[in-house]
């Protein structure tokens, strides 16, 4: 299933490259700072990521059923990060959208906000959900201005798993949310 928009394509079938990038990606330390603030990092030998690591990447059946993931490609070629659903709630209908562009250099083109909207569109028109919320902490000021671009506002504010960030920033965590109702008033507004 591909998700396409002016600036970036998802995709959901994977290529023998998607690993090496992965493998790559691992290995940068500035976006798993922002993802998990209050994890140290630590880099990832060949060794692990072939036994452990990518299982759980090129298998969709290791993703559990609540969740599906599309890589992320810019100007119809280069892969630079995934985009994905997760914690589907079928009764409640909601469910969390997530993003990650691990490279510095794409940050900041627009590349992550049209991926958010192409998921949220996918998850109101396509699966019909109600709602759509979206969760990082208050020193990803990218990650929640992304969110506000895409139209979610602040749901709730709650205290961080950890108090501190491996850098020492205070942490909170922060969700964000937007229903049907206003995702189709605000596209309808759009078009
Ligand atoms: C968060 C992320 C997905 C956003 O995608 P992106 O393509 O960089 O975002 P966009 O270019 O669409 O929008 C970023 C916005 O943040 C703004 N921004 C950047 N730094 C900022 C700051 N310090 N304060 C306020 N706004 C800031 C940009 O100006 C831009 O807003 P604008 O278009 O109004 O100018 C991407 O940067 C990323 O993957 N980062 C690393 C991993 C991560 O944080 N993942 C999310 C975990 S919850």
């Amino acid at each position: 299933m591909r998700l396409s928009g002016k600036l970036v394509v998802l995709r959901d079938d994977r290529r023998d490259a998607d690993d090496e990038d992965l493998f790559r990606w691992l290995n940068l330390e500035e976006w798993q700072y922002y993802d998990e603030p209050d994890q140290p990092f630590r880099l990832v030998t060949r060794e692990e990521f072939e036994h452990d690591l990518t299982e759980r990447w090129r298998h969709p059946a290791a993703q559990p059923p609540t969740s599906h993931q599309w890589q992320i490609d810019c100007h119809g070629s280069r892969h630079i990060g995934w985009g994905n659903y997760y914690h589907l709630d079928e009764q409640a209908q909601k469910a969390y959208v997530g993003i990650c562009l691990p490279e510095e250099e794409v940050w900041e083109h627009g590349y992550g906000t049209e991926a958010v909207r192409l998921v949220v569109d996918y998850l109101f028109r396509k699966m019909n959900l109600k709602e759509v919320r979206t969760a990082t902490w208050t020193g990803n000021k990218r990650m929640m201005r992304c969110a506000e671009k895409s139209g979610f506002q602040v749901a709730a504010r709650m205290p961080h798993s950890a108090k501190c960030s491996v850098r020492g920033a205070l942490l909170e965590r922060i969700e964000f949310s937007i229903s049907r109702e206003e995702w189709l008033a605000q596209e309808g507004g759009r078009r």
